[in-house]
């Protein structure tokens, strides 16, 4: 998608490094930023240079190629799998991305084995591309019927960031959006704040400005009072980890939102691409959920008057933060599950009858 007019992808590998955009310092400086290592590769999914559960997969599989660059030996690069698989506990694409790598390089010690790794990471951030287009175009039918019925401009609620930023391109929750948009729907999107990050101000409505895509911020309390008033239309999340009963593990806050949506009878979707269906984990409680550091909650960073980044304290200094990162909401909340394949009901038959 585009910024400034000019079409990027968050990630891409050139001159043997890793080439990212610097979320942390979005919307006020746009950073390309290098990673040369693997550490530079862990350390940027860490403090969130690059964020979202399929962004962080790519990063991963890209980084493995850089350990592979690094020293080829196989310990290393099962070091560096395993130190990948820490930096954030909760987006399972991680975890996918890792394992389908290391499946792939397994038995191979050839002077091959960089290249074999460098294809698959272009691979896995290809393919996702490419799904998210699809949800695009499966989430676009939602947003017509909705149009052809109301015939007035649609209003979608997000939360987060589940946009291009947050994956190679397109997005997850924003694909239908800007489907919808590129096909002349007209669409308007409140945009939850997110505390703590503000992922939903700083990076989709920065995103949607890129894409003329008419949005308004809101405080993430505000979305219960719009759905009673009838201002939205239809809610569209993404999510970290999808298990195969149909819960959804997402950035926190959104089950407040799907409760919100259920009491008023709004159409509750989550767009996701296959790799973040966790097949394996069966019970939500078992969700490793990511507590970060309460520091995200007690300051806040912004521009100053001289164009200066700057960090302030907003909490007495003596107080206490906590700071859980996601929240699971129950299958029962959902409308459906926007994926590559279609749009599936939220439980294991919806999911089983779309990925056999
Ligand atoms: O903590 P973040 O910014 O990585 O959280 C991101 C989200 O919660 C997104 O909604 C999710 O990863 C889906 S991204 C398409």
């Amino acid at each position: 998608m585009k910024i400034e007019g000019r079409e990027y992808r968050t990630i891409w590998f050139e001159n043997n490094v890793i080439k990212i955009i610097d979320q942390t310092k979005l919307p006020h400086q746009f950073i390309i930023k290098e990673l040369k290592t693997i550490k530079d590769a862990i350390n940027a999914i860490k403090v969130m240079e690059v964020r979202g559960a399929p962004l962080i997969g790519g990063t991963a599989a890209y980084g493995l190629a850089l350990a592979v660059q690094e020293n080829n030996d196989s310990e290393f690069i099962e070091k560096s799998a395993k130190d990948l698989i820490q930096s954030r506990p909760t987006a399972i694409n991680l975890n996918w991305a890792v394992d389908r790598m290391m499946k792939k390089l397994s038995g191979i010690n050839s002077d091959q084995i960089l290249d074999i790794a460098l294809n698959e990471a272009k691979e896995i951030c290809d393919e996702d591309e490419k799904f998210c287009e699809n949800i695009g175009i499966n989430g676009l039918k939602i947003i017509e019927e909705i149009y052809n019925k109301k015939k007035d401009t649609v209003n979608i609620l997000t939360h987060c960031n589940a946009g291009w930023l947050a994956t190679i391109n397109w997005g997850t929750a924003t694909s239908p959006i800007y489907h919808a948009h590129k096909k002349g729907i007209p669409v308007h999107v409140w945009v939850d704040e997110t505390r703590p990050r503000n992922q939903g101000a700083n990076l989709t409505s920065y995103e949607l400005n890129e894409e003329e895509i008419p949005n308004t911020i809101i405080a993430d309390n505000t979305g219960g009072i719009l759905m009673q008033r009838g201002e939205v239309d239809m809610c569209i999340v993404g999510t970290d980890r999808t298990l195969s009963n149909g819960d959804v593990c997402n950035k926190i806050g959104t089950y407040l939102k799907a409760l919100a949506a259920h009491d008023n009878n709004v159409p509750f979707y989550v767009a996701l691409p296959s790799s973040t269906i966790d097949w394996d984990t069966k019970y939500a409680k078992d969700i490793p959920i990511e507590e970060r550091n309460s520091e995200e909650l007690s300051h806040i960073e912004g521009i100053d008057e001289n164009n200066k980044i700057k960090k302030i304290l907003i909490y007495p200094n003596k107080s206490k933060a906590m700071n859980l990162a996601f929240d699971v909401t129950p299958a029962k909340y959902v409308t459906g599950l926007i994926t590559e394949r279609g749009i599936a009901e939220a439980s294991f038959d919806g999911l089983k009858k779309l990925f056999k």
